[in-house]
Protein backbone atom coordinates (compact mmCIF):
# COMPACT_ATOMS: atom_id res chain seq x y z
CA UNK A 1 0.00 0.00 0.00
CA UNK A 2 1.25 3.08 -0.90
CA UNK A 3 2.13 5.93 1.81
CA UNK A 4 1.78 8.91 -0.21
CA UNK A 5 0.54 10.17 -3.67
CA UNK A 6 3.04 9.13 -6.06
CA UNK A 7 3.46 8.32 -9.67
CA UNK A 8 4.70 4.40 -9.74
CA UNK A 9 5.93 5.76 -13.41
CA UNK A 10 7.95 8.88 -12.86
CA UNK A 11 10.20 6.90 -10.08
CA UNK A 12 13.41 5.98 -10.15
CA UNK A 13 15.72 4.10 -8.17
CA UNK A 14 19.75 4.26 -8.28
CA UNK A 15 21.46 1.66 -7.09
CA UNK A 16 26.21 1.13 -7.10
CA UNK A 17 25.84 -0.39 -10.47
CA UNK A 18 21.88 -0.03 -11.63
CA UNK A 19 19.16 2.24 -12.81
CA UNK A 20 15.91 0.99 -12.23
CA UNK A 21 13.46 2.85 -14.04
CA UNK A 22 9.86 1.95 -14.99
CA UNK A 23 9.71 -0.21 -17.99
CA UNK A 24 8.79 1.37 -21.30
CA UNK A 25 8.39 0.46 -24.84
CA UNK A 26 12.14 0.96 -25.28
CA UNK A 27 12.38 -2.04 -23.70
CA UNK A 28 10.58 -4.26 -26.36
CA UNK A 29 13.96 -5.26 -28.59
CA UNK A 30 16.11 -6.31 -25.11
CA UNK A 31 13.39 -8.12 -23.83
CA UNK A 32 12.80 -10.36 -26.97
CA UNK A 33 16.22 -10.87 -27.38
CA UNK A 34 17.49 -11.80 -23.85
CA UNK A 35 13.69 -13.64 -22.76
CA UNK A 36 14.83 -17.43 -24.02
CA UNK A 37 13.34 -21.02 -22.75
CA UNK A 38 16.40 -20.87 -20.30
CA UNK A 39 15.62 -18.07 -18.34
CA UNK A 40 12.05 -18.97 -18.47
CA UNK A 41 13.05 -22.16 -16.93
CA UNK A 42 11.12 -21.97 -13.42
CA UNK A 43 9.03 -18.60 -14.89
CA UNK A 44 5.30 -18.94 -14.91
CA UNK A 45 5.67 -16.86 -18.79
CA UNK A 46 6.73 -18.37 -21.93
CA UNK A 47 10.07 -17.43 -23.58
CA UNK A 48 9.33 -14.88 -26.46
CA UNK A 49 10.33 -15.60 -29.94
CA UNK A 50 9.79 -12.44 -31.34
CA UNK A 51 9.05 -9.37 -29.93
CA UNK A 52 5.52 -9.54 -30.97
CA UNK A 53 5.01 -11.73 -28.23
CA UNK A 54 6.96 -8.85 -25.46
CA UNK A 55 3.97 -6.20 -27.38
CA UNK A 56 0.82 -7.36 -24.58
CA UNK A 57 3.61 -7.56 -21.51
CA UNK A 58 4.82 -4.24 -22.14
CA UNK A 59 1.01 -2.99 -22.64
CA UNK A 60 0.16 -4.24 -19.42
CA UNK A 61 3.03 -3.73 -17.38
CA UNK A 62 2.09 0.23 -18.98
CA UNK A 63 -1.38 0.07 -17.36
CA UNK A 64 -0.11 -1.36 -14.45
CA UNK A 65 2.03 1.72 -13.62
CA UNK A 66 -0.33 4.18 -14.77
CA UNK A 67 -3.18 2.56 -12.63
CA UNK A 68 -0.31 2.06 -9.43
CA UNK A 69 -1.51 -1.92 -9.41
CA UNK A 70 1.71 -3.29 -10.98
CA UNK A 71 5.35 -1.66 -10.62
CA UNK A 72 7.14 -3.39 -13.07
CA UNK A 73 11.24 -1.90 -13.84
CA UNK A 74 14.16 -2.44 -15.88
CA UNK A 75 17.31 -2.55 -14.48
CA UNK A 76 19.86 -0.72 -16.82
CA UNK A 77 23.80 -0.36 -16.31
CA UNK A 78 24.45 3.26 -14.24
CA UNK A 79 27.26 4.28 -16.36
CA UNK A 80 25.44 4.55 -19.85
CA UNK A 81 21.68 4.11 -19.06
CA UNK A 82 20.97 2.04 -22.19
CA UNK A 83 22.64 -1.51 -21.52
CA UNK A 84 19.57 -3.49 -20.50
CA UNK A 85 20.44 -5.98 -17.45
CA UNK A 86 16.81 -7.36 -17.22
CA UNK A 87 13.16 -7.04 -15.59
CA UNK A 88 12.14 -7.31 -12.28
CA UNK A 89 8.57 -6.17 -10.26
CA UNK A 90 6.75 -5.32 -7.43
CA UNK A 91 3.72 -6.73 -8.19
CA UNK A 92 0.31 -5.69 -6.41
CA UNK A 93 1.90 -2.30 -4.92
CA UNK A 94 -1.68 -1.31 -3.35
CA UNK A 95 -1.82 -4.26 -1.31
CA UNK A 96 -0.23 -5.25 2.22
CA UNK A 97 1.47 -8.31 0.93
CA UNK A 98 3.24 -7.23 -2.59
CA UNK A 99 5.12 -10.17 -4.59
CA UNK A 100 8.75 -9.66 -6.12
CA UNK A 101 9.80 -11.14 -9.25
CA UNK A 102 13.00 -10.77 -10.97
CA UNK A 103 15.04 -12.03 -14.17
CA UNK A 104 18.47 -11.11 -15.04
CA UNK A 105 19.79 -11.19 -18.74
CA UNK A 106 22.05 -14.31 -19.01
CA UNK A 107 25.13 -12.19 -20.08
CA UNK A 108 25.01 -10.95 -16.74
CA UNK A 109 24.39 -13.88 -14.67
CA UNK A 110 26.71 -14.63 -11.42
CA UNK A 111 27.48 -10.97 -10.86
CA UNK A 112 25.18 -9.80 -8.19
CA UNK A 113 23.07 -7.74 -10.50
CA UNK A 114 20.21 -9.79 -9.09
CA UNK A 115 20.35 -9.27 -5.58
CA UNK A 116 21.36 -5.69 -6.19
CA UNK A 117 18.52 -4.83 -7.87
CA UNK A 118 16.17 -6.72 -5.12
CA UNK A 119 18.08 -5.05 -2.53
CA UNK A 120 17.81 -1.92 -4.31
CA UNK A 121 14.15 -2.31 -4.97
CA UNK A 122 13.31 -3.67 -1.03
CA UNK A 123 15.38 -0.05 0.18
CA UNK A 124 12.32 1.86 -1.56
CA UNK A 125 9.52 -0.12 -0.95
CA UNK A 126 11.00 0.15 3.11
CA UNK A 127 9.99 4.25 2.81
CA UNK A 128 7.57 4.47 0.22
CA UNK A 129 5.28 1.33 0.62
CA UNK A 130 3.49 0.08 3.72
CA UNK A 131 3.29 -4.04 3.79
CA UNK A 132 2.43 -6.71 6.46
CA UNK A 133 5.48 -9.13 4.22
CA UNK A 134 6.85 -9.11 0.74
CA UNK A 135 6.37 -12.18 -1.46
CA UNK A 136 8.96 -13.88 -2.84
CA UNK A 137 7.63 -17.18 -4.98
CA UNK A 138 10.73 -19.43 -6.18
CA UNK A 139 10.48 -22.93 -7.85
CA UNK A 140 11.82 -25.23 -5.10
CA UNK A 141 15.09 -26.35 -8.08
CA UNK A 142 15.95 -22.76 -8.65
CA UNK A 143 19.11 -22.45 -6.41
CA UNK A 144 20.31 -18.74 -7.61
CA UNK A 145 17.20 -17.16 -7.31
CA UNK A 146 16.38 -18.61 -3.85
CA UNK A 147 20.03 -16.86 -2.82
CA UNK A 148 17.97 -13.52 -2.98
CA UNK A 149 15.44 -13.26 -0.28
CA UNK A 150 17.28 -15.73 1.94
CA UNK A 151 19.94 -13.45 1.70
CA UNK A 152 17.13 -10.46 2.37
CA UNK A 153 16.54 -12.39 5.67
CA UNK A 154 13.22 -14.03 4.22
CA UNK A 155 11.77 -17.54 5.78
CA UNK A 156 9.42 -19.74 3.48
CA UNK A 157 5.75 -19.72 4.66
CA UNK A 158 3.61 -21.50 1.88
CA UNK A 159 4.42 -24.38 -0.79
CA UNK A 160 2.44 -25.09 -3.28
CA UNK A 161 2.45 -25.65 -7.27
CA UNK A 162 1.76 -23.82 -10.40
CA UNK A 163 0.96 -25.02 -13.87
CA UNK A 164 2.74 -22.30 -16.24
CA UNK A 165 1.15 -20.78 -19.47
CA UNK A 166 2.77 -23.26 -21.42
CA UNK A 167 1.55 -26.45 -18.94
CA UNK A 168 4.75 -26.96 -16.96
CA UNK A 169 4.68 -27.57 -13.08
CA UNK A 170 6.50 -25.30 -11.22
CA UNK A 171 6.81 -26.44 -7.44
CA UNK A 172 6.78 -22.97 -5.62
CA UNK A 173 8.36 -22.15 -2.31
CA UNK A 174 7.06 -19.35 -1.48
CA UNK A 175 9.10 -16.77 0.82
CA UNK A 176 8.26 -13.82 2.88
CA UNK A 177 10.29 -11.10 3.70
CA UNK A 178 9.47 -8.88 6.95
CA UNK A 179 9.82 -4.92 6.74
CA UNK A 180 11.56 -5.89 10.53
CA UNK A 181 14.20 -7.97 8.95
CA UNK A 182 14.69 -5.52 5.73
C1 LIG B 1 17.65 -15.67 -10.39
C2 LIG B 1 18.53 -14.66 -11.10
C3 LIG B 1 17.73 -13.37 -11.28
C4 LIG B 1 19.75 -14.38 -10.24
O1 LIG B 1 20.48 -13.33 -10.86
P1 LIG B 1 22.05 -13.19 -10.73
O2 LIG B 1 22.36 -11.76 -11.01
O3 LIG B 1 22.75 -14.21 -11.53
O4 LIG B 1 22.23 -13.52 -9.19
P2 LIG B 1 23.37 -12.97 -8.23
O5 LIG B 1 24.66 -12.90 -8.97
O6 LIG B 1 22.88 -11.73 -7.54
O7 LIG B 1 23.45 -14.16 -7.19
C5 LIG B 1 22.46 -14.38 -6.21
C6 LIG B 1 22.91 -15.57 -5.38
O8 LIG B 1 22.79 -16.77 -6.14
C7 LIG B 1 24.06 -17.42 -6.23
N1 LIG B 1 24.10 -17.99 -7.56
C8 LIG B 1 24.18 -17.31 -8.74
N2 LIG B 1 24.12 -18.20 -9.75
C9 LIG B 1 24.03 -19.44 -9.19
C10 LIG B 1 23.93 -20.76 -9.71
N3 LIG B 1 23.88 -20.99 -11.03
N4 LIG B 1 23.81 -21.79 -8.86
C11 LIG B 1 23.81 -21.58 -7.53
N5 LIG B 1 23.90 -20.36 -6.97
C12 LIG B 1 24.01 -19.30 -7.80
C13 LIG B 1 25.08 -16.33 -5.98
O9 LIG B 1 26.29 -16.88 -5.48
C14 LIG B 1 24.36 -15.51 -4.96
O10 LIG B 1 24.36 -16.15 -3.69
P3 LIG B 1 25.28 -15.60 -2.51
O11 LIG B 1 24.76 -14.21 -2.23
O12 LIG B 1 25.06 -16.56 -1.42
O13 LIG B 1 26.68 -15.60 -3.06
C15 LIG B 1 19.01 -15.18 -12.47
O14 LIG B 1 19.63 -16.43 -12.26
C16 LIG B 1 17.90 -15.34 -13.50
O15 LIG B 1 17.53 -14.38 -14.17
N6 LIG B 1 17.40 -16.57 -13.66
C17 LIG B 1 16.38 -16.84 -14.68
C18 LIG B 1 15.05 -16.22 -14.34
C19 LIG B 1 14.54 -16.66 -12.99
O16 LIG B 1 14.56 -17.85 -12.67
N7 LIG B 1 14.07 -15.67 -12.22
C20 LIG B 1 13.58 -15.90 -10.87
C21 LIG B 1 12.21 -16.40 -10.86
S1 LIG B 1 11.69 -16.65 -9.17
Amino acid sequence: MLRRNIELADVEIVTDRLILRPLGLIDLKPIAREFNERITRYMFPTAAKSAMDVAPFIADSLEGLNSNTNFQLAAVRRENREEFVGCLGLHKPHTITPELGIWIAEKFHHQGFGLEAIEGLCEWVTVEIEYDYLKYPVDRANAPSRRIPETLGGEIEDEYDRITADGRTLNIVEYRIYPETL
